[in-house]
Formats: C-alpha cells, sequence, structure tokens
C-alpha cells in the first residue's frame, strides 16, 4: 500500500484480489493512498483501525454484500465517499446502491482512467458536502448567537421602557402628592378588567402604561390650579381640562407610549358623549379608556377626599351600575361586576403595603411596582 499523509485514501473491497490490486495500483499512480481487501467484513475491520476518505466496494461478495458494506458505512461513517462497482447487467442495482446513499458506481471490468476520474468527483462532492455542513453549523450558531443578544436587547429595551414610565410618574409625583397611589391602583384595576375582556398583552401594557400616565399632562398645569384648595371656576376648569391634551403632546412622541397617549387623550370621555375633550361616544372611545372610566371612579369613591371619608367598595359597584350606559360602557360595567368584590380590596391593600414600606420614599416606592405591571 502506498503511503502518505496528504494523499486521499481509498479502500477498495472486492473478493478477487486481482481486481483491487490493479485498480489499487492505478490509485497509487494518481497520487492516492489505498489499501485493498477481499470481504466487506475486513472492510469494516479496517474502517474501524484506519481513516479512509472513499471505499470503492464489489456489489456481489461472498458473505457480506456491497450493499450491505454500504449500509454499514453509512451509519458510522457519513462522510466517506463510496462508490459501488457492479457488473454490466447490474445496473438497476447500482441505481438503488445510488439511492441508499452511494456517491457514485462503477461498471466492471474496470476503465482505470474513467474509474480514478469517478473517485475525484466523489470526494469533491463529498468535500463540498462537508463545506455546506459546517457552513450550515455555523449559520446556525449565529442565528443562536443573534436569537440571543435580541432577547438581551429587548430585556433592555423593557427596562428602559418601565425607567421611562418610572421617571414620568414621578415628574408628576413632585407636583401632585395625591395622584401617587392613585396612578397604581387604577393600573392595576384596568389590568383586572381588561384580563377578564381577554384583551392581548399588547392592550395590557397599553392599558397598564395609559393608565398610569393618565393624568401626566397635569405636570403643565399652574400650581396655583392644580393645587387650589377648594373649588375651580369656570376658567380655571377650562385650563385643568388641557391636562388631557398636554399629556396626549408629551406621551404620543415617544414611540412606545404613544399608543397608550390615545388613553391619557381620552380619559375624560364618557360612554353617552358628554366627556371632554372632543365629546366621542361609546366604541369611538379607545377601548383602554372606557375601562379606565370604570376604574377611575372606583379607585375615586373608594378614596378618602379632604370632603369626604373612603366610601365602601358596594357603593362604588352601585354608582357604577347606575352609571352604565351613560358614563360607562355597558359591557365594560358587566365584566366588572363578574369580578370578586375583595379584588379591588386586595389590590388597594397591595398598593399601600408596597407605599408604607417606602415610607417617605413613596415616589421611589412605585417604581418596583410599575414593573410589575408590566411584566404580569
Ligand atoms: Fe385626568
Amino acid at each position: 500500500m502506498n503511503n502518505s499523509d496528504s494523499n486521499p485514501r481509498v479502500l477498495v473491497v472486492d473478493d478477487e484480489a486481482p481486481v483491487w490490486e490493479l485498480l489499487g495500483e492505478k490509485l497509487g499512480r494518481s497520487g492516492f493512498d489505498w489499501q485493498g481487501c477481499s470481504s466487506g467484513e475486513e472492510a469494516l475491520d479496517w474502517l474501524g483501525r484506519k481513516h479512509f476518505d472513499a471505499i470503492i466496494s464489489d456489489m456481489k461478495m461472498p458473505g457480506m454484500t456491497g450493499l450491505k458494506l454500504l449500509e454499514e458505512t453509512r451509519k458510522n461513517h457519513p462522510h466517506i465517499a463510496f462508490l459501488m462497482a457492479t457488473g454490466e447487467d447490474d445496473i438497476r442495482v447500482a441505481v438503488e446502491a445510488m439511492k441508499l446513499g452511494s456517491d457514485d458506481y462503477l461498471v466492471k471490468p474496470f476503465h482505470l482512467d474513467a474509474a480514478v476520474g469517478s473517485v475525484r468527483r466523489a470526494l469533491e462532492k463529498k468535500l463540498l458536502e462537508a463545506e455546506l455542513e459546517k457552513y450550515r453549523e455555523h449559520l446556525e450558531e449565529i442565528v443562536d448567537q443573534r436569537t440571543r443578544q435580541l432577547q438581551i436587547a429587548s430585556k433592555r429595551i423593557e427596562h428602559t421602557y418601565d425607567d421611562t414610565l418610572e421617571a414620568l410618574g414621578a415628574a408628576l409625583d413632585l407636583r401632585d402628592t395625591e395622584t401617587a397611589g392613585h396612578s397604581r391602583r387604577v393600573s392595576l384595576y384596568c389590568l383586572e378588567i381588561a384580563r377578564a375582556m381577554g384583551c392581548t398583552l399588547e392592550q395590557l401594557k397599553t392599558i397598564a402604561r395609559g393608565a398610569y400616565l393618565h393624568d401626566i399632562g397635569k405636570i403643565g398645569i399652574p400650581d396655583s390650579i392644580l393645587l387650589k384648595e377648594g373649588k375651580l371656576s369656570s376658567e380655571e376648569q377650562t385650563v385643568m381640562q388641557t391636562h388631557v391634551r398636554i399629556g396626549y403632546e408629551l406621551l404620543s412622541r415617544i414611540p412606545f407610549l404613544s399608543t397608550a397617549a390615545e388613553i391619557v387623550l381620552t380619559h375624560q370621555e364618557r360612554y353617552d358623549g358628554t366627556g371632554y375633550p372632543q365629546g366621542l361616544t361609546s366604541e369611538e372611545i379607545p377601548l383602554g379608556a372606557r375601562i379606565f372610566a370604570v376604574a377611575d371612579t372606583l379607585d375615586a369613591m373608594t378614596s378618602d377626599r379632604p370632603y369626604r371619608q373612603a366610601l365602601p367598595f358596594s357603593t362604588a359597584r352601585e354608582e357604577i351600575i347606575r352609571e352604565s350606559g351613560k358614563q360607562f360602557d355597558p359591557d365594560i360595567v358587566r365584566v366588572f361586576l363578574s369580578i370578586p368584590e375583595q379584588t379591588w380590596g386586595n389590590i388597594r391593600k397591595e398598593v399601600a403595603g408596597v407605599r408604607g414600606r417606602m415610607g417617605n420614599l413613596a415616589r421611589g416606592g412605585l417604581r418596583p411596582s410599575v414593573r410589575e405591571v408590566q411584566v404580569q
């Protein structure tokens, strides 16, 4: 056997030794290393001991046939080029061998130059296949890597979103300390109703953000009006009502808050068209704003006011029923009524707990809870 480290190695299998000797010598003269053997069993033995790039195997041999050897080779050495040698009358079997994974077939008696050409082509084919395989694996690796990077980036973006929400919320809290717990409770009440209505995750996010920031426009209202104790004059009320547009203008410029901005703009609309700023009716009002209207009334009535104590949830419930079809969308009122009353009390306690734990840092105390709203 001819031997060099860089030459391709071919195993020639034929039960007639003179056949593999003749072909082997030709391969040797053509720059191949080669090994001959006389049976399929012997061939498998060689394959277990040494590396080969190609096999030329006779089809008809006593003991293990060429087809069986092909099958065994494909199991453990899929990258070896396999060429099946058949007699002229066995072409149909040769085609069968190709179907089973043979890379080419040679017709006996061998035309030696053609046989060497076939081995070269089969080796090139295997090389291409291996390169393609490597390329595919590399692509998969790149896709996996990019997917991981995207996941990390989108998590970071979500956190940035939350931080932006928190910063905006904190900005309003500085002006109007009453809103802090209110914004969070209303946001959670809205989520509860929206979930029961079967809203999508995207809708839930929009509604939670819109509800949380509904009064953000109040940062543009002068202190003399925003912090005034006692009743506002009608001019002052007109100025106060501009907070919905100020809030909308502010948020609609922030891409991830542009849909929530719609809720901010319409959070004072009423189902019967008597709200502001546009006097929209029924379905003209975005779903999130219609849900918000119910949640806002629920929270306003069940919170202490300078002029009265908090009312029980049952009283708020009666008021909401009374206003169904007027201030509120009857479908949303129906869903609201299907949610157990204690749910609202639990949310109120939960928000009070977060704020209480944070003491004077009440504004900061909202921050973890906002993130919670986003991921719920
Ligand atoms: Fe408002």
